[in-house]
């Protein structure tokens, strides 16, 4: 696989694919950690004098038009961060798009309307693909959070182009995902959270292999407790994945990996902003746990302390709800305060990391939640094979 710098683009029409499914708030871009990400590549393209076609997919908007997820505060913000014009289409192909594609200069850029307002997008449909790659020279793709997906604009047209490769972000975050996969160095802790076992369950077989530590927090902890014979009150638990969940706890004991979940939890009585909190060990019936304890946070925390290497996916409550972020946070700052190589990945994770304030002292910040996933557990993603040179 080429990248962007190992590819002429001078005067060239390149379709540069992006991943700019930002969060949007009142019509404007609340989040711009992604448009952010993808600067180098463009800022590149512009440099060489390329003529840049970015497009990206926005939400799910399942084939059809939803004005809420118009691309167009998009573009609004990537040229005011550019300090300069990004013509925008208000369509993802047709003949206006056509026009505005032959009469870009050198050094301009236009941002389609959002892909997956398309039906074919998603159905990677081949004359969907054909439309996109209509007078495009050179495909990049730095969507790094969008190769997992083999859709139009990932799979299909480069499939339809000799010149291809991947951009910087990508570039970046291959190398340091990669780290974590194939360099470990120890010792190496996993901590995993969020609300699934089912979602975490293949990259905690995959990086158990390296894992000297494994820390649980999150709605998931739950089923492994339950599994383990705990009680858990009515917390959220996947009842079919208590087997799975005792599976991986024996797989544990029988490398030697240290395996902890919470000893103790903040419960409520009902998930709502201002539900009065009681922190337990055993979680009683009719509570529901929302946030690892405090003496969790010491515990996880103190083994994080020594850590050589972190990969941390997914929060340890639920954060979004301030008053049962303190377990997150402390994670948060465990992992910062740490020397370790650490990788945060995940879009929950990765905004509790923003929110702790502690992003920059994180070695590596992934912009991709199920793409980081996915590479992690090892699978080979449909964006990178369509990259590959045959
Ligand atoms: C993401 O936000 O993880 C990527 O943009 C992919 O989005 P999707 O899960 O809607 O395909």
């Amino acid at each position: 696989m080429r990248y962007l710098d190992q590819i002429s683009v001078e005067g060239k029409l390149v379709f540069l694919r992006v991943d700019f499914n930002v969060p949007l708030k009142d019509g404007r871009v609340a989040d711009d950690t992604r448009i952010i990400a993808a600067l180098p590549s463009i800022n590149y393209l512009i440099e060489k004098k390329a003529r840049i076609v970015a497009a990206s997919h926005l939400g799910r908007p399942k084939g059809k038009i939803v004005p809420e997820l118009s691309m167009k505060p998009v573009a609004e913000r990537l040229s005011w961060i550019l300090s300069k014009e990004v013509k925008f289409p208000g369509e993802v192909v047709g003949p206006e798009v056509e026009k505005m594609k032959a009469s870009l200069k050198q050094g301009e850029i236009l941002l389609l309307e959002n892909l997956r307002f398309h039906p074919g997008e998603k159905k990677n449909d081949p004359d969907f693909s054909k439309e996109l790659v209509k007078g495009i020279e050179v495909y990049i793709n730095d969507a790094f959070g969008t190769l997992h997906r083999a859709h139009a604009s990932v799979c299909g047209v480069p499939s339809l182009i000799q010149e291809k490769g991947a951009g910087f972000l990508v570039k970046k975050e291959l190398e340091n995902l990669s780290k974590a996969l194939f360099e470990p160095s120890h010792p190496y802790v996993l901590i995993t959270g969020g609300a699934k076992v089912s979602d975490k369950l293949p990259v905690l077989k995959s990086l158990m292999k390296h894992a000297d530590r494994i820390l649980i927090g999150g709605a998931m902890a739950y089923s492994f407790l339950k599994a383990k014979g705990f009680p858990v009150g009515n917390s959220l638990v996947e009842e079919e994945m208590l087997d799975e969940a005792k599976a991986i706890m024996d797989e544990a004991v029988r490398r030697g990996i240290e395996f902890l979940l919470p000893v103790d939890h903040r419960c409520v009585r009902e998930i709502k902003e201002d539900a009065e909190i009681k922190v337990m060990k055993e979680i009683e019936n009719g509570w529901i746990g929302v946030d690892i304890g405090p003496e969790t946070e010491k515990l996880f925390s103190e083994k994080i302390k020594n850590a050589s290497m972190i990969v941390w996916n997914g929060p340890m409550g639920i954060f979004e709800i301030e008053r049962f972020s303190h377990g997150t946070r402390a994670i948060a700052l465990a992992v910062a305060d740490s020397n370790a190589f650490s990788i945060v990945g995940g879009g929950d994770s990765a905004a509790a990391v923003k929110k702790a304030g502690v992003s920059d002292r994180i070695t590596h910040i992934s912009t991709g939640g199920g793409a980081s996933l996915e590479f992690l557990s090892g699978k080979k993603l449909p964006g990178i094979e369509a990259l590959e040179e045959k």
